[in-house]
């Protein structure tokens, strides 16, 4: 049957998305799939409905399209769709309570505070500098900020908060960060990634040239397992199903500590899921496979 191919969309990564979409749009008409592009606005349900879609391919970064909004469409229209479901979409959008769920499973993740109130800054500087504030529903770290003194605390509070009215800031983890793709019931290898930027950012992750990309990451295999198996743990905690992708910093002891789920992680040729299933032998045509194959479960 007819597959909608859901991409685009009224995000901050909107941009991120029509890369991801196009690529998996492109693979999908490869594969001799029936596939075609929406991009969600407000008459969405109406074009489900009309299309005559026998399931939806999630291609969707961001509030709107990440966080059970469009899942919870498709499920009242009855339309099979690739990856998580409404709950596991909500809270893996939201940074903030995906912590509060991994704190009561006992997985690891950085202290964090959250800045409601003036009063806030001070709880969070007790934490100790560098920290990382972060709008709560945001992705490819947009509206973030690395900060080292109260001042650019308060000022990096008013810039995310542009983005949510939800702000986290995190303790800064001394480390390497890692992240480990998930598709099925399956983590594909762990990825390290290298940066000269202060961190991680949206510049390092789409268009810096000097971002590097570490596939085998060079943890020994049993570290490496264990990290993957955190990561299947992170996923299932908070509901996730199908496929994904888990971020976590590893400090310098080798203790691990997770920053944030993706649910429906980017899929250009940065990206890093891709970069994980090529590693696995798997081809982007067969990643899409795999992926369209979650919305069969
Ligand atoms: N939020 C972006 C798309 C990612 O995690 O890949
Ligand atoms: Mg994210």
């Amino acid at each position: 049957g007819k597959v909608a191919v859901l991409f685009g969309g009224r995000s901050a990564e909107r941009a991120v998305s029509l890369k991801s979409g196009q690529a998996v749009l492109t693979a999908l008409v490869n594969l001799g799939v029936d596939a075609h592009p929406l991009d969600p606005g407000p008459d969405i349900l109406e074009r489900l409905r009309a299309g005559g879609f026998a399931r939806a391919f999630i291609v969707l970064h961001g509030r709107g399209g990440e966080d059970g909004q469009i899942q919870g469409a498709l499920e009242t229209l009855g339309l099979p769709y690739t990856g998580s479901s409404v709950l596991g979409s909500a809270l893996g959008m939201d940074k903030y309570r995906c912590k509060l769920a991994w704190q009561g499973a006992g997985l690891p993740t950085a202290d964090f505070v959250l800045l409601r109130a003036e009063g806030d800054l001070d709880a969070a500087a007790a934490l100790g500098f560098p920290l990382m504030v972060k709008p709560v529903r945001e992705g490819s770290s947009i509206g973030m900020a690395k900060v080292t003194d109260p001042v650019a605390l308060a000022e990096a509070w008013r810039a995310a908060a542009e983005y949510d009215s939800l702000v986290i800031a995190e303790r800064w983890i001394d480390g390497a960060e890692y992240t480990c793709a998930i598709l099925g019931r399956e983590a594909l290898p762990m990825i390290r990634l290298e940066t000269p930027r202060a961190f991680y950012d949206y510049e390092a992750k789409y268009s810096a040239e000097t971002t590097r990309y570490l596939c085998p990451c060079g943890l020994d295999p049993d570290v490496e397992q264990a990290f993957q198996r955190l990561a299947m743990d992170a996923f299932e905690a908070v509901g996730a199903s199908g496929w994904g992708r888990v971020d976590l910093m590893v400090d310098a002891a080798g203790q691990p500590y997770l920053l944030e789920i993706n649910t429906v992680p980017g899929m250009t040729d940065h990206s890093l899921v891709p970069m994980a299933a090529r590693a696995r032998a798997m081809s982007f045509e067969d990643l899409v496979w795999g992926i369209l194959m979650t919305s069969f479960a």
